[in-house]
């Protein structure tokens, strides 16, 4: 079959996953509910896109993945949500619209996030697989989000905001790998998981893609164009953060991030042409503009 290409493709999985979103909030029209709705809507759709490309490599449907695939850009669109409040990084601009607690205020934007976070963990459930790959599913995206994934790399982030010196590259990779990697790992893996099959090679792509992705995020504050990411740049060096460009430079960043994505696509071999979509994804994480 003739496959869509990247960008429609990208665009399809980010609006099957607000859909399953959307259709959780039917009936509810509070602040709290209309701040949820903003906040999921706009993105690229990147972890949607791995969720269900990873499913389809191993033979489960849109229909039974797409429940997992909204879960995560649920518990994305939480961290976005979090990650832009004063107390963290005081973001007024997200996917080019106003941060939920400008929109609303920050009693609002703490609680959309809480209710988008709890929700994740719903949709993860009628995933249409067996009761144990649901389990697993479950507990591995509760260690991706938590204290072992995101949040501890978040915690790491704005410690580093104020330690008194330079983080090393292999703590920023450390700090990057819980941030921004362990939700990209997760999106890579649960293919795999909802048909109980080996995780291994998935486990590479997803780590290697997940710092490559970052690395580009940290590029993109120096070399990005505002009006096309959507959101305030430059703000990492302001902020003096440890990021990939502070300690590599411009072109030590990229290499790295190209190389990344060199051993993300070796670990697809086994898949063949089956596997072309998650290496172009793979090459539009680190060329994109947005
Ligand atoms: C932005 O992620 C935040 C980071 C983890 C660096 P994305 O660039 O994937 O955000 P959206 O979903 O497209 O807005
Ligand atoms: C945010 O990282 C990652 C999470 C929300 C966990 P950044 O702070 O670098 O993301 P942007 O640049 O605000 O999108
Ligand atoms: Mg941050
Ligand atoms: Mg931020
Ligand atoms: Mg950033």
């Amino acid at each position: 079959m003739e496959r869509l290409p990247l960008n429609k493709a990208l665009a399809q999985a980010g609006d099957l996953a607000t859909k399953g979103i959307f259709s959780a909030l039917a009936g509810l029209g509070s602040p709290v509910a209309q701040a949820v709705a903003h906040a999921v809507k706009g993105g690229k759709g990147l972890r949607a896109f791995l969720v269900l490309e990873s499913a389809r490599i191993h033979g489960v449907s849109p229909d039974r993945a797409t429940p997992a695939a909204a879960a995560i850009e649920a518990l994305h669109a939480y961290s976005l949500v979090h990650d832009d409040l004063p107390c963290l990084d005081n973001d007024d601009l997200r996917r080019g619209q106003p941060t939920v607690h400008v929109k609303w205020d920050e009693a609002t934007a703490v609680l959309a996030g809480d209710a988008l976070h709890s929700l994740a963990f719903q949709l993860v459930m009628d995933v249409g697989t067996l009761p144990e790959n649901k389990v697993c599913l479950s507990q591995t995206l509760a260690r991706a989000a938590g204290l072992r994934g995101m949040v501890g790399g978040q915690e790491m982030d704005i410690a580093a905001e104020t330690a008194l010196k330079q983080l090393t590259l292999k703590e920023i990779t450390t700090l990057q790998a819980g941030k921004t990697g362990a939700l990209i790992r997760w999106s890579a893996m649960a293919g795999p998981r909802m048909v109980s099959a080996d995780t291994r090679k998935l486990g590479v792509y997803g780590t290697c893609l997940g710092l490559a992705f970052q690395i580009a995020d940290d590029i993109l504050d120096v070399t990005g164009d505002a009006s096309k990411v959507g959101k305030a740049l430059g703000k990492d060096a302001t902020a003096g953060k440890a990021t990939f460009v502070s300690t590599l430079g411009l072109e030590g960043a990229k290499k790295l991030a190209d190389a990344q994505i060199d051993m993300a696509c070796d670990a697809l071999s086994g898949h063949g042409t089956d596997a072309d979509a998650l290496r172009e994804v793979a090459r539009f994480v680190v060329s994109r503009d947005s």
